[in-house]
């Protein structure tokens, strides 16, 4: 019997894929990563687990990623602010890469021949899962059930899921697909599709609305080592903890929320809203932070390697040589990053007002245009001259 492991998330999809496998002789071993999904009301990984058995699954592993996905995967997209398309901090396709990983590691403890995921033919997740799976083992055949089996609609599959006593919750009405981890929340389809419709604020999971947020302004100061964030007003703060927190305080003030229609790698166009609080906060902190510390040519440079960078990312090129060459660079960059920046937020707003590091390049001597001024302006002339002479005919 071939064996696969399956990226199972406890939901209707694939939990279909388990018995839809099943039937077609596979045994199938099921993989719950934790990457902070925030399970809803009355979900459990016990319940999952238990799901996953009664569609027909052997075997489950759940494993808890959150700590592995935050240093190997949310601090480096952060140090090389990588954003796509200017607006999506990247949190579903920072996390395919790691899941994938788990899966191919699975199938060689478990002497699988497959790996299967439950994305569909029409999105970038598949490409994610796929082309990890292929860089870390290419002898490994992938399923996607999803792109080839016959059911056409959501009500088809609850219709399977009911004929086949799988145990899924099928009265809730779904009006989104989701998906979240810690770094941050993809909400797509339903009225979302229409894209002259703001989107209605029930879409909306963790962040308040700014119109009826909180009103008066919540200041927070962000530490960053090295590029890395360390602290909270002075506070030592693990990661994940830090990152929690960042999530409730910018929700509260509704900062974090993005609508974006954005180009997919399979070429169509998808509008998809997103929330991600402590990954916008940190994003603009890191971001001032190193406004004040990089050099001009470094920072202007570093620019366009985020936008590469988010590319590969969005692409499902985590473990591309150009993602780590970049990764090199980025890291090189970063030496010099440490400081504390102050954040005002105010209803959808996250702005800094202050900035502190003991790297700052700023001379006020230099910059001034008070009496302390020690800028020699008189070298001005001469460098003018010379800056402009390439262009005079
Ligand atoms: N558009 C985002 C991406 O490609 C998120 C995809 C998953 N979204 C979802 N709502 N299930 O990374």
């Amino acid at each position: 019997m071939k064996k696969v492991v399956l990226a199972y998330s406890g939901g209707l999809d694939t939990s279909c894929i388990v018995r839809w496998l099943k039937d077609k002789g596979y045994e199938i071993i099921c993989f719950v990563a934790d990457l902070g999904q925030g399970l809803g009301q009355g979900e459990s990984f016990e319940a999952i687990e238990e799901r996953a058995l009664a569609a027909g699954a052997s075997k489950v592993y759940i494993k808890d990623l959150q700590d592995e996905f935050i240093d190997d995967f949310v601090v480096p997209a952060l140090k090389a602010n990588a954003i796509y398309e200017g607006k999506y901090l990247l949190a579903t396709a920072l996390g395919r890469p790691l899941i994938a990983k788990y899966l191919v590691q699975i199938a060689h403890k478990e002497k699988a021949q497959c790996v299967a995921h439950g994305c569909t033919g029409k999105g970038n997740d598949q490409v994610r899962f796929e082309v990890t799976a292929g860089i870390l083992d290419p002898k490994l055949e992938i399923l996607a059930p999803v792109r080839e089996w016959e059911f056409k609609s959501r009500e088809e599959e609850i219709e399977y899921a009911m004929a086949k006593n799988i145990p899924i919750d099928v009265t809730k009405k779904k009006p989104y697909s989701i998906d979240r981890n810690i770094w941050g929340i993809s909400i797509e389809a339903g009225i979302l599709e229409n894209l002259e419709h703001e989107p209605p604020e029930d879409a909306y999971l963790i962040t308040k609305s700014p119109a009826g947020g909180t009103t008066y302004p919540k200041y927070i100061e962000i530490y960053f080592e090295k590029g890395k964030p360390k602290k909270i007003d002075g506070k030592v703060w693990k990661l994940k903890d830090l990152i929690n927190h960042l999530n409730v305080v910018g929700g509260t003030y509704g900062v974090g929320r993005q609508d974006l229609v954005e180009n997919r790698l399979v070429g169509i166009k998808s509008r998809e809203i997103y929330e991600a609080p402590a990954a916008t906060i940190l994003h603009i902190a890191h971001r001032e932070l190193e406004s004040l510390v990089l050099d001009r040519e470094t920072a202007h440079f570093k620019e366009i390697i985020a936008l590469k960078y988010s590319e590969l990312v969005y692409y499902g090129l985590w473990y591309s040589p150009l993602k780590q060459a970049l990764d090199g660079f980025v890291d090189s960059t970063q030496e010099f990053v440490t400081g504390s920046i102050k954040l005002k937020l105010t209803k959808g707003v996250c702005a800094p007002v202050s900035r502190k590091s003991p790297n700052s390049l700023y001379k006020k001597e230099l910059s001034t245009y008070g009496k302390e001024d020690k800028f020699n302006q008189k070298l001005a002339e001469g460098f003018i001259k010379i800056w402009g002479m390439p262009y005079q005919r």
